[in-house]
């Protein structure tokens, strides 16, 4: 605790509030007591300036392009570590030991498979059914399959509930994948890890031996890892608010899922590969990057932009190279798509418009573009979003819910309605 102060002052009147330092980035000027000491609110549409809560989890400088998860830099977690390794450090605040790996990595194993009943409630939904709607159904109906991990204020319940939403949120997402294409659930394979096993689920039939392609794997991996965390985000917030009324985690998690969906935020993959499809040639860019800069048209870069980074995103960069060596893998040359971004982004990132705004790249630039040659449809690509960041929802919810001075989440507002009037009865108004 620092002894600096920051003062209010309205009118002829001032009151002093305390300056909260954390381990890095910028100081908070603690404001919980502005209401009880000036009878006031402050007004942050957007909470741009505003701090809902003290976290350990994930540290993020938007200026300098920096992502850190637990003190670790995503460059070093996405080269050398692997998901599970980064769902227990999210989880537990340090690195395992091998030991503690193995044991991790058999726990959350163990839970891979779903209550069979789930997959009747997969057959109630059209097949044309986006899979995220799928997705937000099936994980808020978790709650309804094991009460046994409901209890909040159980650490053990907690621990397990947790587990079990990183186990099977893959295999909810196979299955909405499969529902969705017309063939049979593929159960999981336990001898696999997890991207290997969430890629079977999702590319096996049972006519047919299937192989994992290691570099595919991998690559999956990676891209779980760069989207497990990202610390006070729209999705994560909604996760804190749900989980602040005592809301079990299953039921928190899906709401994280239907916030995730929006194409501001999670649903921009799918909108940027759209986008890409939709410019199809590389002479058609300057046409839309107009579009993109004419303030009468609501169109986007989709991709472009974030509410943090005002630099590259460090992941997009991970991103680029993902990409490439997963279209060389696949014999992927001159792909119209690839050919479309790399253009789009080289001019971006040269044009007036997009500098002064600092409208870098963002992660979701270069996934779709994977994802799509790895044989995922667009509408997958917010689900397979939602896998990874399970682990990061879940791991802020954990820490919430262990916050002692954990409260209720109740913003406030600047209300500017009509003041009191009287009822008129219906046969009086006009
Ligand atoms: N294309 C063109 N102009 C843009 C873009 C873009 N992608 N993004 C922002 N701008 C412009 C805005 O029009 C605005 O201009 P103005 O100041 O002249 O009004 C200015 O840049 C600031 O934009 P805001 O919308 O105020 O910034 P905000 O921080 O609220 O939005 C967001 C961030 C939502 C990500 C935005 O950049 C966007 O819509 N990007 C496209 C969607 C996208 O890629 N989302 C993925 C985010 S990453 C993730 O969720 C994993």
């Amino acid at each position: 605790m620092s002894n600096k102060t920051a003062t209010l002052t309205i009118g002829n009147e001032s009151w002093d509030f305390n300056v909260l330092p954390g381990t890095v980035g910028p100081e908070v000027v603690d404001i919980g007591s502005l209401y009880a000491k000036t009878g006031r609110f402050t007004y942050d549409q957007g909470f741009t300036s505003t701090a809902a809560c003290e976290s350990k989890i994930c540290y993020i400088d938007g200026d300098a392009g920096i992502l850190e998860y637990r003190g670790y830099p995503i460059e070093q977690l996405a080269e050398q570590s692997d998901f599970l390794e980064v769902c227990y450090l999210l989880l537990y605040g340090e690195l395992p030991t091998a030991a503690q790996k193995a044991d991790f990595d058999h726990r959350v194993t163990y839970h891979t498979m779903v209550h069979e009943q789930m997959s009747r409630f997969f057959t109630g939904f059209r097949r044309d059914a986006h899979p995220m709607a799928i997705m937000v159904a099936s994980v808020g109906a978790l709650s309804a399959f094991y009460h046994d991990s409901t209890d909040i204020a159980d650490p053990h319940q907690r621990m397990v509930a947790s587990l079990r939403m990183i186990a099977k949120i893959p295999t909810l997402a196979a299955m909405a994948f499969k529902y969705h294409v017309g063939q049979p659930f593929v159960y999981p394979l336990n001898s696999l890890d997890y991207s290997a096993n969430f890629l079977r689920m999702c590319f096996a039939v049972p006519c047919e031996e299937y192989k994992v392609n290691p570099v595919l794997a991998r690559a999956m991996d990676r891209i779980f890892i760069l989207h497990a965390e990202h610390e006070q985000n729209a999705s994560t917030s909604t996760v804190r608010l749900a989980g602040s009324s005592g809301a079990n985690p299953f039921a928190c998690i899906a709401a994280g899922c239907a916030c995730l969906w929006g194409p501001a935020h999670g649903g921009a993959n799918e909108a940027a590969l759209n986008m890409l499809q939709q410019i199809g040639t590389a002479d058609r860019i300057p046409e839309y990057v107009a579009k993109a800069k004419d303030k009468n048209d609501p169109f986007r870069l989709m991709g472009f932009g974030h509410r943090v980074y005002k630099n590259y995103d460090p992941r997009a960069k991970i991103m680029q190279k993902t990409c490439h060596e997963v279209l060389a893998e696949l014999g992927i040359q001159d792909d119209p798509l690839l050919e479309v971004a790399m253009e789009l982004e080289k001019i971006a990132l040269h044009d007036e418009y997009f500098i002064e705004k600092k409208l870098y790249p963002n992660v979701d630039f270069y996934s779709g573009i994977i994802l799509k040659a790895m044989g995922f449809p667009t509408t997958m690509f917010t689900v397979l979003f939602a896998v990874a960041r399970t682990v990061g929802w879940i791991a802020q919810w954990k820490e919430m819910i262990e916050d002692p001075g954990q409260r209720i989440g109740r913003p406030r507002q600047l209300y500017t309605g009509q003041t009191r009037r009287d009822y008129i009865p219906v046969s009086k108004r006009r």
